[in-house]
């Protein structure tokens, strides 16, 4: 299986490299970025190593690698600029990521190709993925709540002094503000974690804020994320190269499970072959409930507001000035794909 990293010599993507490479699964891993010396320099980094892990090909590419590519993964971004708006950031992101999905299908992806978008607003993104890249939206995976769901597990375990990897606890909804926590079904070992010595609610409120800050705190330490995100890239890369079918709190297109359409966000879905194969129901508090609905709100008007800051086009036509934006509208709730696709590509 050959992995494509388009954003690899950045942080996110030479960690995910890297930890692809311990991973020893994938069989190829290409780096491709607008800093070709960068790249150049993690892959030669990278490859330096590949006798004491694992027999893999590796290498700094182009766009032309996508064409050969099993899985395409995007991390490419920009950072915020000072006093530069949210959304602001989210425009240019927006932006350098349609050029970048552009230059993907002109490349030529395959048709059982799959996409994975980690570039923030992860969710946003993924949603123009879906409505661009041409791939079936099952082919489209967003990180969304993977790498908050680490965070919140971690912390868990170190709050309640237990094993990192016996604590299941999910994030789901929102890669951001409006994220999350579901306690309903978080267990240590498999027992209830409500019955475990030490957690009360104050432990719950705490740890929550602290997955909640936890990508700005990492940010004012060290610049930005790279271990963990590398290994919830991993997992998920993995999952689709070895079919494990694992439950993973990824960003997909909503097809209305917890009452949510027509959005990406987080929840529980199976991944293997196909990509997300099942998007999994299961009963969950009021409060949790409510809080993916937000989340799903939160994410509605901001791809409205990204879309009439960029030029959204009016009655599906597309404004000659546009950029290769989506034109169809979301209003009608059920994706006129090929309507997009016809736009995104031309
Ligand atoms: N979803 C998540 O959980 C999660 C977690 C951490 C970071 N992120 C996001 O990942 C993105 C990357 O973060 P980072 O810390 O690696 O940034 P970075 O600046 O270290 O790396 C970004 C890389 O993208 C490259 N790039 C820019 N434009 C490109 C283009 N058109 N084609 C190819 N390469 C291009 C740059 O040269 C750079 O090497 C950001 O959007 C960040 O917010 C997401």
């Amino acid at each position: 299986m050959k992995v494509s990293i388009i954003g690899g010599g950045g942080l996110v993507g030479s960690m995910t490299a890297y930890a692809l490479q311990c991973g020893g699964v994938v069989s190829q891993i290409c780096l491709i970025d607008a800093n070709k010396e960068l790249a150049l320099g993690q892959a030669t980094d990278l490859l330096h190593g590949a006798s004491l892990v694992a027999d893999q090909r590796i290498s700094v590419g182009d766009f032309e690698d996508i064409a050969s590519s099993n899985v395409v993964v995007i991390t490419a971004g920009l950072r915020r600029k000072p006093d530069e708006s949210r959304l602001d950031l989210i425009n240019r992101n927006v932006s350098l990521f349609v050029g970048i999905l552009d230059q993907v299908k002109s490349a030529g992806l395959k048709e059982n190709a799959y996409l994975v978008v980690v570039s923030n607003p992860v969710d946003v993104l993924t949603y123009l993925a879906v409505q661009c890249s041409g791939l079936p939206w099952q082919r489209i995976i967003g990180l969304g709540t993977q790498l908050d769901t680490a965070r919140f597990r971690s912390y868990l375990a170190r709050r309640l002094k237990v094993s990192a990897t016996q604590v299941q606890a999910m994030i789901l909804g929102e890669h951001g503000d409006s994220m999350v926590p579901i306690w309903s079904s978080a267990t240590v070992a498999g027992l209830p974690m409500d019955q475990w010595p030490g957690f009360n609610p104050v432990v719950q409120r705490e740890v929550f804020e602290e997955t909640k800050t936890a990508g700005a705190q990492v940010i004012k330490l060290k610049g930005g994320s790279g271990f963990a995100v590398g290994l919830s890239i991993r997992e998920v890369v993995h999952a689709l190269a070895l079919d494990s079918r694992r439950i993973l709190p990824v960003s997909t297109l909503q097809q209305g499970a917890y009452g949510v359409r027509d959005v990406c966000l987080s929840v529980p879905t199976v991944v293997g072959c196909g990509g997300a194969r099942e998007h999994v129901e299961l009963a969950l508090t009021q409060k949790e409930l409510l809080g993916i609905q937000q989340s799903a709100k939160v994410l509605d008007d901001t791809i409205d507001q990204v879309e009439q800051r960029i030029g959204r086009p009016k009655n599906g036509q597309t404004p000659a000035a546009a950029p290769a934006l989506p034109s169809a509208s979301r209003d009608g709730r059920v994706i006129p794909r090929s309507a997009w696709q016809k736009v995104a590509g031309s």
